[in-house]
């Protein structure tokens, strides 16, 4: 069984005052059952990683770009992440394949950059309402991964997110079937690609609407080896009990 994950995304949301959530969430850290990440915005990972002190924290980046260094006017590379003092990086979040037109080749060469730096990649998948509602779910998912995973990675390297678009933000999720459907086929794929013993241990996150009073029974999904929370990582209180809830989930 590998170690559960929690993991926070801040998106476009920080500034230096909020450095005291994670003054207030280190005693949830220090305590935690399992690993905990928090994705800051860049201008903020070397003051976490400071604030963060020896606690067992790790920081990571949002995006990448692929190349190491050069010409990518408000890009940051993979070495720029890790020497702020990153672990681990965001990419192919669904808010970056719309805005900024990422496709799966565009992830999969940053997750190529991001691994050979020693960041794990936490790559994001997830469907439309539209192809839901279309039962296109397990299609366009599969597609996401098997399009966005760059071949010959090791387990501990990879962690995959699946959030679907129409949850993240909008106070809404799947029913646990469908978390347990997604995550089972996401599980099958990866070891129909790299082998039973890495397919069981790369994490397997659910990504979208994740709260402290639905995270108890997310967590009790199977193939759900933690959570890539939005909006409720911002504040320690319930981030902290999203933590302490994984911490205690099967
Ligand atoms: P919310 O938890 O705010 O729905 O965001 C989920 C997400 O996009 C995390 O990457």
């Amino acid at each position: 069984m590998p170690q559960k994950l929690a993991a926070g995304n801040w998106k476009m949301n920080g500034q230096a005052a909020d450095l005291a959530e994670i003054e207030a969430l280190l005693p949830a850290v220090q305590a935690a059952r399992c690993e905990v990440l928090i994705c800051p915005p860049a201008t903020l990972i070397d003051r976490m990683r400071r604030a963060a002190g020896s606690a067992p924290l790790a920081i990571g980046g949002q995006d990448c770009h692929a190349a190491k260094s050069g010409a990518h006017t408000g890009d940051i590379s993979a070495a720029m992440l890790k020497d702020a003092g990153a672990s681990h990086v965001i990419l192919g979040h669904s808010e970056r394949r719309q805005d900024h037109g990422e496709t799966n080749a565009s992830v999969r060469t940053k997750a190529s950059a991001a691994i050979a730096e020693g960041l794990v990649a936490v790559v994001c998948v997830g469907e439309t309402l539209a192809e839901r509602e279309a039962n296109r779910t397990l299609d366009v998912v599969g597609g996401q991964l098997s399009g966005s995973v760059p071949d010959g990675i090791s387990a501990e390297m990879l962690v995959i997110a699946y959030e679907p678009v129409w949850a993240i933000g909008t106070g809404l999720t799947p029913t646990l079937d469908q978390i347990g459907e997604v995550h089972d086929a996401l599980r099958a794929a990866l070891a129909g690609r790299f082998g039973a013993e890495a397919g069981s241990a790369i994490r397997l996150l659910y990504g979208g609407s994740v709260k402290p009073d639905n995270a108890v029974e997310i967590f009790g999904v199977s193939n759900v080896d933690g959570a890539l929370v939005g909006g409720a990582s911002l504040k320690a209180k319930d981030f902290g009990a999203i933590i302490a809830a994984l911490g205690t989930a099967g």
